[in-house]
């Protein structure tokens, strides 16, 4: 059996078809030996990691993630890799990852006297510091993340991190175990904070780009940092993911199945197909339903192909 095969028939045996999981509700899977996203982050992407399995090349060299937020697909299957880069424009999340990698020891003591301490009032008093020192502002990063609200990652106009605590009853503030694993599994991994076309795969390299959906509505609408996603943005990416073609890069890529992701990815060299996820960046429960969204790949998926 190929490690991929291997991988996926674990994956599948720890989530079947009927499970209703939230995907920001990942903590079910605490007890895994397996990493798992550290945070949870807005579109993460582990409810469709058997999709993504499955559209996968069977051959990757080096494998690029240049949106890697919680690094849903990353820690999925990172065991594949002999040489993975992972970035994200976001610093505070890079200085983490870089914290886990680098120190995890040191992050879950710290992790352990916010736990001691947490409570609403110090809530508050840790989301309006700013620690110069990386290991404080990646444990901040992590207490805020899962005690706030939805575990979402929101910023205000100035760059200040700005949501309003959560009502968990008893959050999980250390995984220790989970960090140790994440850090295992960063190892040999590099990690940076850039725009995503700052990266140079070569030819036989895989890239996974999984960007800040372009809006279906209003409703669906959702900042990750303080500059937006624009349309321009999003065309810059097509272009890129063109480029990265024409080098003998593989690419995939995820976004919302909106008319005017349809169009600018229309024809070659890219596959469509449209697949179901059950998302939770919605505020409203009841609006969890699972939503469609579009799987973009340069080179021929497995199923359902719509080009
Ligand atoms: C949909 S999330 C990625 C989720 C991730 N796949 C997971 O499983 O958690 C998009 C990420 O892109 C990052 N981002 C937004 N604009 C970016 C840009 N121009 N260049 C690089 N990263 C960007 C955000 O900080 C965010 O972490």
């Amino acid at each position: 059996m190929s490690e991929l095969v291997y991988i996926q028939k674990r994956l599948f045996s720890q989530i079947s078809d009927d499970d209703e999981l939230d995907c920001g509700d990942i903590d079910n899977y605490s007890d895994s030996d397996e990493p798992y996203p550290f945070v949870k982050w807005a579109g993460g992407k582990r409810c469709l990691l058997k999709i993504l399995l499955a559209n996968m090349p069977n051959r990757i060299n080096s494998y690029y993630e240049p949106f890697v937020g919680g690094g849903a697909l990353f820690f999925g299957f990172h065991q594949r890799l002999s040489k993975a880069y992972l970035s994200d424009n976001n610093p505070e999340l890079m200085i983490t990852y870089t914290a886990i990698k680098k120190d995890p020891k040191r992050l879950i003591e710290l992790l352990k006297n916010h736990e001691v301490h947490h409570n609403k009032e110090y809530y508050y008093d840790i989301r309006q510091q700013q620690p110069d020192d990386p290991y404080e502002l990646a444990a901040r990063l992590i207490y805020l993340n899962k005690t706030c609200y939805n575990g979402l990652y929101r910023v205000n106009k100035s760059g200040k991190f700005n949501v309003p605590m959560g009502t968990y009853k008893n959050p999980r503030i250390v995984d220790e175990n989970n960090i140790l694993t994440c850090s295992a599994a960063l190892k040999n991994v590099t990690l940076e904070c850039h725009e995503f076309d700052s990266i140079n795969p070569k030819s036989g390299d895989f890239v996974y780009f999984d960007p800040p959906y372009h809006p279906t509505d209003v409703i669906n609408f959702t900042k990750y940092t303080q500059a937006d996603f624009t349309e321009q943005d999003q065309v810059r990416l097509k272009d890129f993911a063109i480029t990265l073609h024409k080098k003998g890069v593989k690419v995939m890529l995820s976004n919302s199945n909106a008319d005017f992701i349809q169009d600018i990815y229309k024809g070659r060299p890219f596959y469509k197909q449209v697949v179901r996820a059950p998302r939770f960046v919605n505020c409203k429960k009841d609006k969890r339903n699972p939503v469609e969204e579009l799987l973009i790949t340069t080179y021929k998926p497995q199923k359902n192909i719509d080009r």
